[in-house]
Formats: C-alpha cells, structure tokens, sequence
C-alpha cells in the first residue's frame, strides 16, 4: 500500500516507516520538523535501502495536502503528526488545538476530497483518565483528562469517529499507545526530545551518559508496590510494528476500531531504572522529589484485542526496551545532531 505517514520524521513514525518498508510497503513522509531532523532519512536509507520520499510540509497547509493527495494515490494514512508535551500544552493551548485539532481537520477534508478512505490514528492511554480498574480494555469508558494535550488526543477521535459514521465506508483506527521507549537495535534511530526530556526514558538516558546528574523520581507514595509511579512500557519497534498489523483492520465496507498498544506489564519508576542499570551496567543516580501535577498511580493494558483481530503482540522484554535505549543514546548523545 502507499501510505502517507504524517509526523514521519518523529520518533514513532520514523521507526514505525522501517517496518511498513520491511512489509513491503510504499510510505511517503510529511512533516514540517518541528521536533524533528531530516537526518532521520538518511539512518532509514542506511537501515532499509531505501530511499523514503519526504515532504517538508505543515499538516495545516491544506493547499500543500490537497497538492500531496493529487500527485500520489494514497491508500491509507497513518497520522502521527502533532505536538504531545504535556506541560507546554498547559501553557499553550491554543497552540495544541490549533497544531493537534486544526491540523487533523485539515488532513481530513484533503483525504475526503482526493477519496482517500483509511486513516490510523495515534492516540493515547491517556484518553482513558484515572483508571478506575486495571488492566485497560477498549471498551472501558474515557475518563477526565487534565491537560489539553490529552484532550487533544480524546477529542481527535471523536472528530474522527463522527466523520467514520457520516461516511461509513471509511475505516478508522484508533491506536492507543501506552509508554513507547526503545530505539532502533541498530542504534541509529531513537528518540531525540529537544531540551531536558519530560519523560522517564529519555531522562534516564541522559543522567547515563552524563548530560543530566541525576534523576528526579516523581512521588514515593503511590498506591503501587514500591510506591513509585507503574506504567506499560512497549519497544518502539513493538509499536512500528503494531500500525503495520493495523492495516489489517482495514475492511472494504468500512469501520471503527480501537487496540490498545502496550505489552500488558506494569512496571514502576524504580524498577525501570534497576533493569536498565542490570541491562547496561551504568548506575543512574537519582533522588525522590514530590509527585508530578496530574499524573496518576498505575497504567496498563490488556492487549488481546489486538491480539486477536490484528494478530499482534509485543515482543520485547524491559531489558531489550532499556538496551536499545542505551545503544542509541550512547551513540547519538546529542540525538540527531551528534
Ligand atoms: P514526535 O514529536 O517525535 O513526532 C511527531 C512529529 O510530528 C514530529 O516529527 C513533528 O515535527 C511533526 N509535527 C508536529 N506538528 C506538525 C504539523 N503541524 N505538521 C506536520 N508535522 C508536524 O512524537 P512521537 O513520540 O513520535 O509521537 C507521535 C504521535 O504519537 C504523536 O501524535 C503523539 O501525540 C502520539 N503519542 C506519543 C506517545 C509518546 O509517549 N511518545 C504516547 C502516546 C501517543
Ligand atoms: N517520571 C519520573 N521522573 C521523570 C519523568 C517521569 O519519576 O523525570 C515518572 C512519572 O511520574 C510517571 C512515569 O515516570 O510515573 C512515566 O512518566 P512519563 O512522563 O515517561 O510518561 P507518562 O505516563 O506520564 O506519559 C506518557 C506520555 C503521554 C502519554 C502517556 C500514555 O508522555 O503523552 O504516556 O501514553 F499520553
């Protein structure tokens, strides 16, 4: 299929393009690089052999979309682009409607115009809230968000399941990601946040290598085992592989479906950092400080649906999750621009 992967150049979709071009797949990248490098490009060229066509572009340059659906005969698209920090989202978020909404309105009307009939969508755990059990099914209630990020992410697929029913023979996935952390094994590829990382893995990373002193943990005192926060942490080559898997949702008479994402294992704050000081043999020094403004105690998934209907399920252990992390971020220290 020719796919058209917006955010392509990110870290998920960047990643996700190697396996949708090891299955045979034609993906075209669009993105306007605002949290990302087109480097990228040439480490997929080095891995893969290929060389991926990219279009710098803006998800809300609907003039450039319409231009994109015109000259290639898109199949699917898998929509990545967005920005997703959750504290800057809190500061502006006028911004995140504009970019995250806006933008996927805008992605929508160029796909309904050129009869472009396939969308996956990358959502998020967080449009679950507070759980009130676990682990998470899809079929669990969305629960109150408290940034406009989430509300983002929950509101995008209203918007697209609204547009699923107006017109039914198109097919909508909604991906919900648990907590995506892993690199390339090739080391080339990985996650690159710009300025001190918001999360956990990257965090760790940097403290490894020196760039950072020492962790922040976030809260003792949860209701969890150790008292430190637990969440599903899924290899992001378990997740490029999920959306390729996705394709397999896509039926002729059209549908909306929801997977979860993750591996089905909750694992807390402590526990990551020991597994990555036993998987790479470096200590991360870190220090308990208090808990981070709306986060929340446990998050994991139970994955079989995605198991049954996609036939997929997350391969990777915490150790490999943490030995790829290592290998990229000891290779690449200053991300991309190393
Ligand atoms: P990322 O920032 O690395 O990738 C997003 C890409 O979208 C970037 O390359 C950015 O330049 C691009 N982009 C942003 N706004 C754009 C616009 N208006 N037009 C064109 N391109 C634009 O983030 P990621 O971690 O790869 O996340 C990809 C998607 O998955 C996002 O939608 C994110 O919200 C979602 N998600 C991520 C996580 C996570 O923890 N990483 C968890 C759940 C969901
Ligand atoms: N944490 C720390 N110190 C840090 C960073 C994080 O202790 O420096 C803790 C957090 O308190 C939490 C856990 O590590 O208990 C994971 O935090 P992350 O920021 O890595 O991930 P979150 O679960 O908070 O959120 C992530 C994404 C969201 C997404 C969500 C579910 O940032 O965008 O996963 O997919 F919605």
């Amino acid at each position: 299929m020719k796919i058209l992967v917006t955010g392509g150049a990110g870290f998920i979709g960047s990643h996700t393009i190697i396996e949708l071009i090891e299955a045979g797949h034609e993906p075209i990248a669009y993105d306007n690089l605002c949290n990302s490098s087109p480097v990228v490009f040439e480490r997929i060229k080095a891995i893969t052999g290929v060389d991926v066509p990219f279009i710098e572009g803006d998800i809300r340059d609907a003039g450039k979309l319409h231009e994109v659906f015109s000259q290639n005969d898109i199949d699917c698209v898998i929509h990545f682009a967005g920005l997703k920090a959750v504290g800057e989202s809190v500061e502006k978020p006028i911004e995140y409607y504009d970019n995250n909404i806006g933008g996927t309105v805008k992605l929508l009307e160029a796909m309904r115009d050129a009869g472009c009939k396939n969308i996956i969508f990358s959502s998020s755990a967080t449009v679950y809230g507070a759980p009130a059990s676990l682990p998470l099914t899809e079929d669990m209630p969305k629960g109150e968000l408290t940034n406009p990020y989430g509300r983002t992410k929950s509101m995008i697929e209203d918007i697209l399941a609204d547009v699923q029913y107006a017109i039914p023979n198109m097919n909508v996935v909604l991906l919900r990601y648990f907590n995506p952390i892993g690199a390339h094994p090739s080391g080339t590829m990985g996650e690159d946040p710009s300025g001190i990382p918001n999360n956990l893995m990257p965090y760790i990373t940097q403290v490894a290598v020196g760039k950072l002193a020492e962790l922040g943990v976030f809260g003792d005192d949860y209701d969890t085992p150790d008292g430190t926060g637990v969440r599903d942490y899924i290899h992001v080559m378990d997740l490029a592989s999920g959306h390729v898997a996705a394709l397999k949702a896509i039926k002729p008479e059209g549908g909306l479906y929801i997977y979860n994402l993750g591996t089905g294992n909750g694992t807390s704050v402590l526990e990551l950092v020991h597994a990555f000081e036993e998987a790479t043999g470096v200590k991360v020094p870190y220090a308990i400080k208090p808990r981070r403004a709306g986060d929340i105690d446990a998050c994991y998934a139970d994955c079989g649906k995605a198991q049954r209907e996609l036939g997929w399920k997350a391969q990777y252990d915490i150790a490999h999750m943490c030995a790829d992390s290592w290998r990229w971020q000891q290779a690449n220290p200053n991300g991309y621009r190393s």
